[in-house]
């Protein structure tokens, strides 16, 4: 049973003064986080609510009150229910849930049935074969738009081959327009998906042997956070690889224990930090999660809790500009009677005017109620964390941070330890005479070996000098695959048992 968990009295006195002159701007939040280690929905509302309130410029206007609802499973049939507990309350918008789809659409009919806005805060799912209310707005970028960022970026690297890892059957249709592009580029496109029992190593075996390079990870960031954990534990978090991550939260992923700089992994953030209140309100996530789940490190905001502050804003905002024009009153509504509220529509009107900086960057919305003008953050791991290489506006398209690209070759191979695969013949390369008293790299002479000693003071690598296993240099087997050196750089043979490392052949 959906649980009100901010239990208030409700008298009929109190619903009939209300229908007339509003003392208080209500509005409904049903949230879906977990008590334990949550995202902190419930007390990013409780700060924006309380920031709203205490602001000097609401002299005169109305108090902003929050109903709080907790659903305990994603059912329509609760959802429905706790909607029509809402409903009698007055309330001018619904925002939520996070990550309960089935909730959030009979949210959104319901609420265009009664013709309250509804704010969502999580992904849209198969918008193609759901008419999207005029009600509903969602904060949350669109899949279309994640779609184009991602196509921008693959191009931005010149990636033709690339995975996509999907964690949920309905990632094809989710990132539909990133498939097309695929077709349109004749670039191919191999798509794996996790399966129930969601270990990701058997598929990431798999990209390894096909020798993709560049992966695309469709899921959430902690799905997310172990696929790249299981990637680096089989050598796959290598120079040789990009990672590129469409959930928004990618600052949650945490990747401490990747030591190569050099692999690619890329993801996307629509936070504003610079925003005046976005320091405190991740410090008060920080200590509420501290005290709260003391097993797990706390790694940042979660999106959903800077979405729902931002909601709360947009729709105070709009309603004390409609308030300027039409003074508003709210209505007790029922699941019993047909009644609508009748500013609902005006309210909507004056929501897709809105403009604001929120935590979550720039908010306008389109006609079709989704964000508009804002751009996401390209965000690249580093071994100090993240840095913003780029960013992608929805109408100004990817613009990437060049001077970080300027290729500097004297600095790639900085302090990397090269595995050199390499054959014996005169005068290239020779054992030394004394060969079986030395080790290493030493045991070796020729025109070969002193022009890797020079590259590599040059260039500032380490090396280390190894005989092909089959003495060859390579040619093609009927199956495809190669002997020889060649065969071993395919293979990328390599580079594993030292972990890391580029391969360079002779
Ligand atoms: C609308 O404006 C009136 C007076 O200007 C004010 O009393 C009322 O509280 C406002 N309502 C809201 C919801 O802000
Ligand atoms: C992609 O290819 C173009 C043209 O070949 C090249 O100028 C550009 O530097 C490449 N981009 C990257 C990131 O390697
Ligand atoms: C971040 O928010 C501030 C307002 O606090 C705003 O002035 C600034 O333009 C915003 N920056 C971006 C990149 O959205
Ligand atoms: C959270 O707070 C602790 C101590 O109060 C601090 O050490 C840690 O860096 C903070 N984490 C983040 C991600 O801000
Ligand atoms: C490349 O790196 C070297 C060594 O750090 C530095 O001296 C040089 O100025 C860099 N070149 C460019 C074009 O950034
Ligand atoms: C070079 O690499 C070694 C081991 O990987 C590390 O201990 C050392 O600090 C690195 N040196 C520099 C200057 O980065
Ligand atoms: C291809 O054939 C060679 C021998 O002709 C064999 O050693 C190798 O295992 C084969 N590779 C595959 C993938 O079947």
């Amino acid at each position: 049973m959906p649980r009100v968990s901010a239990p208030l009295v409700l008298l009929p006195v109190w619903l009939v003064t209300v229908a007339c002159s509003p003392h208080a701007l209500r509005i409904a939040a049903i949230l879906d986080d977990p008590m334990e280690c949550s995202r902190g929905e419930r007390l990013s509302i409780t700060l924006a609510k309380n920031r709203i309130n205490r602001a000097p410029e609401r002299l005169g206007k109305a108090k902003v009150e929050v109903d709080i609802f907790e659903l305990l499973r994603d059912s329509e049939y609760e959802t429905a229910e706790t909607m029509c507990q809402i409903l009698p309350k007055g309330v001018v918008a619904v925002l939520g849930p996070s990550s309960s789809p089935a909730s959030s659409s009979i949210i959104s009919n319901i609420c265009g049935e009664k013709e309250v806005p509804h704010f969502k805060v999580a992904p849209e799912e198969f918008i193609k074969f759901q008419l999207q209310r005029f009600t509903t707005l969602n904060l949350h970028p669109s899949n279309t738009d994640i779609s184009v960022a991602v196509a921008g970026v693959l191009n931005f690297f010149n990636c033709t081959t690339a995975c996509l890892v999907c964690a949920k059957a309905e990632c094809l249709l989710n990132l539909e327009k990133l498939l097309r592009q695929f077709l349109i580029s004749k670039d191919t496109l191999s798509v794996r998906m996790l399966d129930d029992t969601r270990d990701p190593t058997p598929l990431l075996k798999e990209i390894r042997d096909d020798k993709t390079a560049t992966v695309i990870v469709h899921a959430s960031a902690s799905v997310s956070h172990t696929i790249l954990l299981k990637a680096a534990e089989l050598g796959m978090v290598s120079a040789y690889y990009t990672y590129i991550f469409t959930n928004l939260e990618f600052s949650l992923q945490s990747v401490d224990s990747l030591v190569d700089d050099r692999v690619n992994i890329l993801g996307f953030s629509i936070f504003n930090q610079s925003h005046t209140f976005f320091q405190e309100f991740a410090q008060s996530l920080n200590q509420s999660w501290q005290e709260n789940c003391d097993h797990a490190p706390f790694r940042g905001p979660a999106l959903s809790s800077a979405l729902l502050f931002d909601a709360l804003y947009a729709v105070v905002t709009a309603v004390r500009e409609l308030n300027r024009s039409q003074e508003i009153g709210v209505k007790a509504l029922s699941c019993g009677s047909a009644q609508i509220w009748q500013h609902g529509t005006s309210l909507m009107n004056y929501l897709r005017m809105v403009e604001l900086e929120g935590l979550t960057g720039h908010i306008e919305f389109n006609s079709k109620g989704q964000r508009s003008n804002y751009a996401l953050k390209i965000l690249q791991f580093t071994r100090n964390g993240f840095r913003q290489i780029g960013q992608w506006h929805v109408a100004d398209g990817l613009s990437m941070d060049s001077g970080l690209y300027a290729s500097n070759t004297s600095n790639s191979l900085f302090n990397t330890t090269l595995v050199v695969t390499t054959i014996l013949e005169n005068p290239y390369l020779m054992l030394k005479g004394n060969h079986q008293e030395m080790e290493g790299n030493d045991r070796y002479e020729g025109f070969c070996v002193d022009m890797l000693k020079e590259l590599a003071e040059i260039l500032r690598f380490n090396y280390r000098i190894r005989l092909v296993g089959d003495g060859v240099y390579g040619v093609p087997e009927a199956n495809g695959t190669w002997t020889g050196m060649v065969g071993e750089l395919i293979t990328r043979k390599l580079c594993r048992p030292e972990g890391s490392g580029k391969k360079y052949s002779k």
